[in-house]
């Protein structure tokens, strides 16, 4: 059966859209019908990613752009606008883990987590989020035009172990939904969140296998999630006229 087409006309841009769940909700949205603008640090990623959503008949462009960076954010978001191109959401999902302990004791040595790495979490994850945010605000503002922006936290803005840099990241973006959702609902732009627990990617490729398996048994649902759980909340976010300023929980009932 045909996906409904229910965002046929929609242009959406994805920060992160490369690869894992950004290029997952890339693919559900332009299966409803969006044309999406794929944005990402990696041009190769985002060339192949494009390609491929274009191969099977879609409509997709790649930016390629590092959200953490002022100067390539407006370079990127003065793009899209020559390219003629009408916004009419954004998901920031771009993100980073640099993951360790605040302080840790090895063999009989205090290490502590370092400014570069705390710098790099938030410059990707909380300030790429409000540079996005901001210019895509003030886009659909200038254009009149009612928008909706999802940004992707973590089950982690709860605080967890080795993640003192991303949950305070992820804490932020939270807040920021709730004071975006407050200052822009007057333009008829909505702004909410989702809050992923532990899901299949690259990203948490990157973790040990026996980490991953203690995770696993820790979720009620005793097992992670797949990037299309998430996929289904953008749509929902996007399609559902009164939810906004809310941060939804897609965690397989898992609390950290
Ligand atoms: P991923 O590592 O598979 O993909 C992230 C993408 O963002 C990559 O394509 C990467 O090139 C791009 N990127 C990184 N830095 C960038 C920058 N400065 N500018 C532009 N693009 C940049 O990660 P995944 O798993 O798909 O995560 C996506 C989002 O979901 C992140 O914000 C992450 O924190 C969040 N999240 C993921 C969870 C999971 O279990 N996978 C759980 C909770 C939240």
């Amino acid at each position: 059966m045909d996906t409904p087409q229910f965002l046929a006309g929609k242009h959406l841009a994805i920060t992160g859209g490369g690869r894992g769940l950004g290029l997952q909700i890339a693919t559900s949205l332009a299966q409803a019908g969006a044309s999406v603008s794929l944005i990402d640090i990696d041009r190769m990623l985002v060339d192949q990613a494009a390609a491929k959503l274009n191969a099977q008949g879609f409509s997709a462009r790649g930016y390629t752009a590092n959200v953490a960076d002022e100067t390539s954010v407006l370079a990127l978001f003065g793009q899209m606008k020559q390219d003629q191109l009408h916004l009419d959401g954004l998901v920031n999902n771009a993100g980073i883990l640099r993951d360790g302990l605040l302080v840790k004791v090895r063999d009989g040595e205090v290490q502590t987590m370092s400014l570069a790495q705390w710098q790099a979490v938030i410059d990707v994850n909380l300030t790429g989020v409000f540079l996005c945010g901001r210019e895509a605000a003030a886009w659909m503002v200038t254009e009149r035009s009612a928008g909706v922006i999802i940004n992707i936290s973590s089950i982690s803005q709860a605080g967890n172990l080795g993640q003192t840099n991303y949950s305070a990241a992820k804490a932020g973006v939270s807040a920021m939904t709730v004071t975006w959702a407050k200052e822009l609902a007057r333009y008829g732009i909505r702004v909410a969140s989702i809050a992923p627990g532990f899901i299949e990617t690259e990203m948490t490729g990157s973790m040990k296998p026996e980490a991953l398996e203690r995770v696993k048994q820790s979720v009620p649902l005793n097992r992670v999630g797949q990037p299309d759980n998430i996929a289904q909340a953008v749509t929902f976010i996007l399609t559902n006229d009164y939810y906004s300023g809310r941060i939804l929980e897609v965690d397989g009932g898992l609390r950290i």
